[in-house]
């Protein structure tokens, strides 16, 4: 693979700051492995290339903007749960104090600065600034495109990328990966057959390429073409099983097709063999979340776990306290519900609620009183076996679930919880929820086994 000097990044119209050639490719290198989402051990991985970088030129600016963004953006932790982090987003913006930076640059720092705030809108808002006069500029997509997601902001999403595309050409670096991302976007707004098309195109380009893959297993989720879905992800498992940071999302997704068709135990088989092994490998927040979201749907799918969020929780534990994202906080709380773990569930529900009540900038602590709370409180009451509880909470909060951010695909859970209620509640106030429910999601997403099974259900105990 060969790198970008210098003089390569200055001739693509994206100078950097710094007279050291191996600055810049490391830095080209972080950025490839960010984009493949794979630590590639020729390259030294992202860890070993950042430490070299650093090393190469201490007050190269876009290397601290890049090392602190792909803490913040990509592994989910935060300045108040990280001193070293804290420090180093403070070094990042005294460096750029002291070089002269192009604007781009300066931009870059900024933005990363607000996310580290909690900031989320702003950082998207000066992200989204240096692509309207740089559109080429990868690193400045990547974070707005990930930032977007953890709004739920899909239209957003789909639209940064849509606005710079046509200057991505066969001969930019990486082009191909820039069709996996905007296919995504197209796909969570409905925009399937687009979607498909690039998604196939990126991957004819590059098999490897594990978004693309995760796109396409997207589009098969939303069709419900669970045959297709499981068929694509055995052809291609090859390609994206050494993907170290998306290969336990893909099998995930995987295991969605599983449970949709209600084969349960190869689902789990594909947990213990996969999913597991790789969230204590890695201990990820998105191999977090894949772990509990799979459990979860099984747990209401009536499927016997053992011991398996006993597991879980060792890793989710320590993050109890964490709150950098309210989608996470919904993820570890089905962890310490699912092993009984009372006083964990206690502790983030009480640190939940301390941070609603003074959120400053943090977007996710402002919306944590309106969503977040009544979200992670309808599991608790289903824990606690209260479903119109549950349907008091979330039948007023459901078209907003979306602004905790993740895909529609993952905050599906939340529907299935929804639905269970609904199916098992009481209250003649909630006559009739489940069959609109029912009738609701099929009406979208239609020949789906599961809602079916549902409907069955439903039919059952005559709610249909
Ligand atoms: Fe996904």
């Amino acid at each position: 693979m060969s790198l970008r000097d210098c003089q390569a990044w200055k001739d693509a119209g994206l100078p950097l700051s710094t007279t050291s050639n191996e600055a810049c490719k490391l830095f080209d290198a972080t950025l490839t492995q960010y984009i493949k989402w794979t630590n590639d051990k020729s390259l030294g991985g992202i860890e070993g290339c950042l430490s070299k970088l650093k090393a190469a030129d201490p007050n190269f600016a876009m290397g601290h903007a890049i090392s602190n963004g792909l803490m913040l953006v990509g592994t989910g932790t935060s300045v108040k749960l990280d001193k070293d982090l804290d420090q180093a987003v403070k070094t990042m913006v005294e460096v750029s104090r002291t070089q002269t930076l192009t604007p781009r640059e300066q931009l870059h720092v900024s933005a990363v600065e607000m996310f580290a705030e909690g900031n989320f809108p702003k950082a998207c808002d000066l992200w989204e600034l240096i692509l309207r006069d740089h559109p080429t500029d990868l690193l400045a997509l990547k974070f707005s495109h990930n930032a977007h997601f953890y709004l739920g902001l899909r239209e957003q999403m789909r639209d940064s990328v849509a606005r710079v595309f046509p200057f991505w050409t066969p001969s930019t670096p990486l082009n191909s990966y820039v069709k996996g991302i905007y296919a995504f976007g197209l796909m969570e707004t409905n925009f399937y057959d687009r979607a498909e098309k690039l998604a196939k195109e990126a991957l004819s380009i590059e098999p490897t390429d594990a978004w693309s893959v995760h796109t396409m297993a997207h589009i098969h989720e939303m069709r419900a073409e669970v045959k297709d879905g499981m068929e694509f992800m055995q052809r291609t498992e090859g390609h994206w099983k050494d993907s170290d940071m998306l290969a336990s999302h893909n099998y995930w997704h995987w295991a969605l097709y599983l449970i949709e068709k209600g084969e349960y135990e190869a689902a789990l088989t594909i947990y213990d063999s996969q999913i597991l092994p790789r969230l204590k490998a890695s201990g990820t927040m998105l191999d977090v979340v894949n772990s509990c979201s799979m459990l979860y749907r099984l747990q209401m799918e009536g499927v016997s776990l053992g011991q398996r969020w006993q597991a879980v929780l060792p890793v989710t534990k320590k993050h109890t306290r964490d709150h950098v994202l309210l989608f996470n906080d919904a993820h570890l709380l089905m962890a310490s519900l699912g092993a009984r773990d009372l006083q964990t569930t206690q502790e983030l529900m009480t640190t939940l609620q301390e941070a609603s009540k003074s959120p400053g900038e943090n977007c996710q602590h402002k919306l944590a009183q309106d969503v977040g709370l009544p979200l992670c409180q309808a599991l608790v009451e289903a824990e606690n076996g209260n479903p119109d509880r549950v349907l008091e909470l979330l039948l007023p909060i459901r078209y907003r679930i979306v602004e905790i951010g993740g895909s529609t695909a993952q905050r599906d859970v939340f529907n299935h919880l929804l639905l269970h209620a609904s199916i098992n509640c009481t209250s003649s106030i909630h006559k009739n929820v489940a069959r609109n429910l029912l009738m609701e999601r099929d009406a979208l997403r239609p020949n789906s086994p599961l809602t079916e099974r549902l409907i069955r259900k439903a039919t059952a105990v005559h709610l249909m």
